[in-house]
């Protein structure tokens, strides 16, 4: 099968996510198509470079720097790793640096690619079903500080995005099913095809069919690729992808990013932001139920009964998302449909948030 090619002309470049099943294979050519430069360089991780980095080598002759990829090692003194070996190796503007990994191993080396020499050509090979929907596409790149999560950062869009679902063959299930949870963002924000389709092909999905993975990875593509190209740095139209993120962040950030995976967080995020809609008479209760029901399908979550709907308040108000002392919120107003409100009160997401489980 040929692969699919979804375009992302963005502002400041225009490039291709390129997505099939083996499509590992042909990196080479796929890069020298995208234009990125010949001197390449692959930063990867133990983990990933065990399992793929054969394939890899079979496919492209880059050399390997690889650097620990757990969510502590996303920060500033493993880029300054990334900088030495590129040093070392006398890595020049014509070179390319690929990451092949997931989103800490985009996030961290893209932001190398992003400052070394003040830029020097990315391209994304992302091997965990979260990077591969998300992280990879839109250009923000960064790292963590001790005092806060992604707030080193810029934005330098790759020369291409190659996604290989055979990857996912050997991501623990978990990781899995934390990527699933953007997919099922974007299905709830973007597409109520893609949403059916999780539903309906939840067993295909968990047995990793190629076929089942391209179409859902394809799409989410399309609608992140489609957002991001049409709002670069996240000024107003970008923001939908933030839904199930507002509540999100702060579970995360209140259980110290040990408890739950990112998209864990998230699918409680989009259940408090559908019982604000609801409460509203924005969505309908029978949407609501088919989200709630569609994550349960999908797995148990990290339990919450012990998390505050003080604390949530709390750090949700020292969010990003806070402009002027109000609150930006994504609603779902249907499946597939959203509305940003900056009016929510605090007593309507404090009913929100005890209705879903969190403590009083
Ligand atoms: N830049 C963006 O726009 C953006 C968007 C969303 C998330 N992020 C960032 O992405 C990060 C999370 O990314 P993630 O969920 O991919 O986590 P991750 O990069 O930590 O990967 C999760 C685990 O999976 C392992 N792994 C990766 N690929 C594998 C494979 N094919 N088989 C087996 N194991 C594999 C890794 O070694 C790691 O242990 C966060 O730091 C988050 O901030 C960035
Ligand atoms: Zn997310």
């Amino acid at each position: 099968m040929d692969p699919l090619r979804i375009d992302v002309p963005t502002p400041s470049r225009r490039y291709e996510i390129v997505i099939g099943d083996g499509i590992l294979e042909q990196l080479a050519p796929l890069l020298d198509a995208a234009g990125a430069p010949k001197r390449r360089f692959v930063v990867s991780s133990p983990t990933v470079w065990k399992l793929h980095g054969d394939r890899f080598t079979e496919a492209l002759t880059a050399e390997p720097i690889l650097v620990p990829d757990g969510e502590r090692y996303k920060q500033l003194s493993t880029v300054s790793r990334v900088y030495e070996a590129l040093i070392r190796a006398n890595a020049d503007r014509a070179s390319t640096l690929i990451t092949f990994g997931g989103g800490v191993i985009g996030d961290l080396a893209g932001f190398a690619a992003a400052s070394y020499l003040r830029g020097i050509a990315l391209v994304h090979v992302p091997t965990t079903l979260l990077a591969q929907v998300d992280s990879a596409i839109g250009g923000k790149v960064g790292v963590n500080h001790t005092l806060g999560k992604n707030l080193i950062g810029a934005f330098h869009q790759p020369h291409a995005v190659v996604v290989d679902p055979a990857v996912l063959a050997t991501l623990p299930r978990r990781e899995f099913r934390a990527g699933l949870y953007e997919v099922v963002k974007y299905g709830m924000t973007s597409s109520p095809g893609l949403f059916e389709r999780i539903a309906r092909e939840s067993s295909a999905i968990f047995a990793r069919q190629p076929d089942v993975l391209t179409a859902i990875i394809a799409e989410s593509c399309r609608i992140k690729g489609g957002v991001v190209a049409a709002d670069e740095r996240e000024s107003g139209l970008r923001r939908i992808l933030n839904f199930g993120h507002t509540a999100g962040h702060a579970i995360e950030a209140i259980t110290k990013y040990r408890r739950f995976r990112h998209g864990e967080a998230v699918a409680f995020g989009m259940l408090v932001a559908a019982d604000v809609a609801v409460a509203r008479g924005a969505l309908s209760g029978r949407d609501r139920q088919a989200l709630a029901d569609l994550i349960t399908s999908l797995g148990p979550l990290p339990p919450i009964g012990d998390i505050t709907t003080g604390q949530m308040l709390e750090v949700m108000y020292r969010d990003k998302k806070v402009i002027e002392g109000k609150l930006h919120f994504v609603l779902a107003t249907t499946i597939g449909a959203t509305a940003i409100v900056d009016d929510v009160t605090r007593k309507e997401l404090k009913a929100s948030l005890k209705r879903v489980g969190f403590k009083a």
